[in-house]
């Protein structure tokens, strides 16, 4: 183990009335990057954020854009979203027939790929495209909505993809997102996640710098 926990607050939780204070906040209180939850209405049954949102974050604020994008054929959009400003852009394996095309795509535009798979996807449909992929990222909750539960079985799948990605010789980051709170943050990390989402947990929170120090805490005692 030894690996840096980071701490991605996703912004779906946010209060949107004062979005550039939360932006601020959790980038003062340390998180690692923010994440980005942008939905279609059809790969998801909800519809959040699109490419205005990207561009005015990254006008205003240094934090590194980890942009999760649960739209369908997002390789109509990979580009735009790159030039709004992601620094990481995510795509579902579910999502497109053109996987591989789209995490070149990514890398080409000089950002991180990311790929996703929601809870009941084998990480085998993944496995062909490692050598492509900077960042995993397993669900943990069907996507869609945030500050819903963590699915328990999703920590076996945590430790698949942790084996996957350390038989593979890649550098690939572990990201894990949904329904990620205090108490399960240990069971997360010592399944092998590294990046971890956290809206409800982060937003939610009554203090918000306390929460993300303390998530990145307990985070820390597990990795060891
Ligand atoms: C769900 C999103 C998540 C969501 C997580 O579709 O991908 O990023 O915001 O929210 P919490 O942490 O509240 O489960
Ligand atoms: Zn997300």
């Amino acid at each position: 183990m030894g690996k840096i926990i980071q701490i991605a607050p996703s912004l779906l939780a946010a209060d949107l009335w004062k979005i550039g204070e939360q932006v601020k906040k959790v980038e003062d209180a340390g998180a690692d990057m923010l994440h980005i939850d942008v939905m279609d209405g059809q790969f998801v049954p909800n519809i959040s954020f699109g490419l205005p949102i990207v561009q005015s974050i990254r006008k205003n604020s240094g934090m590194l854009l980890d942009v999760h994008l649960m739209i369908n054929t997002p390789e109509n959009y990979i580009e735009r979203f790159v030039k709004s400003g992601a620094d990481l852009v995510t795509i579902h394996v579910e999502a497109t027939e053109q996987v591989e095309r789209c995490l070149l795509t990514i890398r080409a535009l000089g950002a991180k790929s990311g790929l996703s798979v929601k809870p009941n996807t084998p990480l085998s449909d993944i496995v062909p495209f490692l050598q492509y992929v900077d960042l995993l990222l397993v669900m943990t909750v069907e996507p869609g909505y945030g500050g819903q539960a963590y699915i328990e079985a999703m920590t076996d799948k945590i430790r698949e993809a942790r084996t996957l990605i350390d038989k593979s010789g890649y550098e690939i980051l572990l990201q894990v997102d949904g329904g990620i709170v205090q108490h399960n943050i240990a069971e997360v990390v010592q399944a092998g996640a590294q990046v971890l989402v956290a809206g409800t947990s982060v937003f939610g929170a009554q203090n918000i710098a306390d929460a993300i120090y303390h998530l990145k805490e307990i985070a820390q005692q597990q990795d060891v």
